[in-house]
């Protein structure tokens, strides 16, 4: 078995495993549930089996290394061996079963970042491959639950889906989200902190955010962090001076068609204010257009992991077909 074949077999056993736990997990502990009911904790139990799987996965294997080790860590970074060759934030779109999850990587060119974005309604897995990350989140605070997203596109590729996907839809298909509320008038000039250019071309007053402020971490490989439809729902990255890759499991993606679009923020700093009961900082996010300096590309690794042309994994418009 000549090397290639054998990087190519050991990383296709190491995402296998990972997905079939994705698949067994939500096929066992959601199907049937009203997982729009479920608190951030139920899912974070209902999920447990996934993150441990994220602890457990084989850093080498996945991506192809010919070192072995356990300190989560890879002799050289990999944002200069994705294709094609492109600035900026990558990534690799790995396996996908429409609206159900998702599987990708990130990969961190040095100091790069993603910018303050949301995941509506989802729970996101994330297992630092090698690295270090700054990341601020921010918790949802929202009394109400009911959809925040009033633009519904049809999409094509819903034509294509499998039964069992159905299935395991059925029950993703109306996930907690949350709820976009009006901004304090005090707000009603933004100029002050959102440019013009960057403002969406919508009422600023609908797309408010009100949310606690955590504090920065800083993750390293081999950390595992998530987030909730509410808990650290919205956060931005910062790759530390070597870059860093992430794995994400997405449950459900992102999906315009089902008001699952991706948004990004800026923080709304002079309303913001101490909260002694939580102890934590009460804010409020403004939605915004993707700040202009950030691009993520979809691209290729060692023809290892499953590829999609350009894809965009915060802009489901670019998605391929999984079957
Ligand atoms: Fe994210």
């Amino acid at each position: 078995m000549d090397f290639e074949y054998e990087q190519h077999e050991r990383c296709q056993i190491e995402l296998n495993s990972l997905v079939n736990v994705v698949e067994t997990t939500i096929s066992s502990e959601l199907v049937g549930k009203e997982i729009n009911l479920l608190s951030d904790d139920d899912l974070k139990l209902a999920l447990s089996p996934v993150r441990a799987a994220l602890d457990n996965i084989d850093t080498y294997a996945l991506l192809g290394s010919p070192c072995c080790g356990s300190s989560g860590k890879i002799l050289q970074p990999i944002h200069n061996e994705i294709q094609p060759i492109a600035p900026g934030v990558r990534y690799i779109h790995l396996r996908e079963a429409y609206g159900i999850y998702s599987v990708g990587i990130f990969v961190f060119p040095p100091n790069a970042e993603i910018p303050l974005h949301d995941h509506p309604g989802m729970t996101v897995l994330s297992r630092v491959l090698y690295g270090t990350l700054g990341v601020k989140s921010y918790d949802v605070i929202c009394e109400e639950e009911q959809p925040i997203k009033s633009s519904r596109r049809t999409s094509k590729k819903k034509a294509k889906k499998k039964a069992w996907h159905n299935v395991l839809r059925s029950v993703l298909l109306n996930p907690r989200r949350h709820k976009k509320e009006k901004v304090p008038s005090s707000t009603a000039n933004m100029s002050s902190f959102v440019s013009q250019e960057q403002m969406k071309q919508e009422d600023p007053q609908q797309v408010g955010l009100h949310v606690y402020e955590n504090e920065v971490k800083y993750l390293s490989a081999p950390d595992v962090t998530e987030l909730y439809p509410r808990k650290g729902n919205l956060h931005h990255f910062k790759a530390g001076p070597e870059g860093a890759a992430v794995l994400d499991v997405l449950v459900p993606p992102y999906d315009t068609g089902d008001d699952r679009d991706c948004t990004y923020y800026v923080q709304a700093d002079h309303l913001s204010k101490w909260c002694p009961k939580e102890k934590k900082i009460d804010s409020w996010l403004i939605a915004s257009e993707q700040p202009r300096d950030f691009s993520c590309m979809g691209g290729i690794y060692k023809n290892f992991l499953g590829a999609v042309d350009a894809y965009d994994p915060m802009d489901d418009d670019t998605i391929s077909s999984f079957d």
